[in-house]
């Protein structure tokens, strides 16, 4: 029994370990092994908002800043709306920093970020234990990405539900789509909020892009491309075309 004790810690130390030395020994032997699992469990809907538009929304692994998926699972976009969703991604090296609820192009390259797992937090699960994110329901259609992705994390703390919400502008989930869309600036005149179908004339497209830092009293150019520092583009372009979508 003692030499079975003084072999393990030879083998934490060395990383040298032998199969046929009993159990404590064959953990050790798995840890050498293998990787990361990740498993991501969600109820999606608005999955098939994306078909054929060359985007897809992927349970994908990133290296430190790096724009593009080392590696990512799509979410078939055939899913059923509310139909539970359960992906894994296993075997992940320990390079990766985040794995990501993500919206990417056909490149791979990430375009709007809906929920994070940093690995860093889990490099002391030596048990390789999988790491489990469960998301519950969650709408990842066009505006749906932007309401998770965009105003649940870069615009609420300002314009949330209270009597507070500044410039009476409510943008938390299932009331943001509404406080917007053809309803007249409260601090512009003879702008509409989001005119749809024209992003180009719509206040929220001015105040966020370059140009639009003196628009209000409140720069918020510099809130987007500071929440946004390696998709500040893809960010604004998905805006756009969400409104060049309306109805
Ligand atoms: C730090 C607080 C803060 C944050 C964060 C913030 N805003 Fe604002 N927002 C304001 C203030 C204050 C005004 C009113 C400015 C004025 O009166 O000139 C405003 C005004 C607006 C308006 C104009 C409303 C109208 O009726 O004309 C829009 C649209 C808007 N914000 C969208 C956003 C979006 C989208 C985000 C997230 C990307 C965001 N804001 C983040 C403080 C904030």
């Amino acid at each position: 029994m003692k030499s079975t004790h003084y072999i393990y810690i030879i083998g934490l130390l060395w990383g040298l370990v032998s199969c046929d030395s009993g159990d404590i020994l064959e953990k050790v032997y798995t840890v050498d092994e293998k990787g990361y699992t990740v498993k991501v469990t969600a109820q999606v809907s608005g999955l098939g908002e994306w078909e054929g538009t060359g985007n897809t929304v992927a349970v994908a692994g990133f290296t430190a800043d790096s724009k593009y998926a080392i590696l990512q699972k799509a979410l078939p976009s055939s899913t059923e709306d509310g139909l539970p969703l359960s992906i894994v991604l296993s075997n992940l090296s320990s390079e990766l920093q985040t794995v990501e609820l993500v919206l990417t192009n056909s490149l791979r390259k990430r375009i709007i970020t809906l929920a994070t797992i940093n690995m860093n937090d889990y490099r002391d699960n030596s048990a390789r234990d999988t790491i489990r994110l469960d998301l519950g329901r969650i709408d990842v259609g066009r505006f749906g990405v932007l309401q998770t992705g965009l105003f649940d994390r870069a615009c609420i703390q300002c314009h949330g539900a209270s009597g507070r919400s500044a410039a009476g502008l409510n943008l938390t989930e299932g009331n943001a789509e509404a406080a917007l869309v053809n309803v007249p600036s409260s601090r512009k005149e003879g702008y509409l909020r989001v005119e749809s179908g024209n992003a180009e004339g719509s206040l929220l497209h001015l105040i966020l892009n370059e140009g639009g830092e003196n628009l209000l009293s409140h720069n918020h150019t510099e809130i987007l491309s500071s929440q946004f520092k390696s998709n500040l583009e893809e960010v604004s372009g998905l805006i756009d075309s969400w409104i060049e979508n309306l109805p």
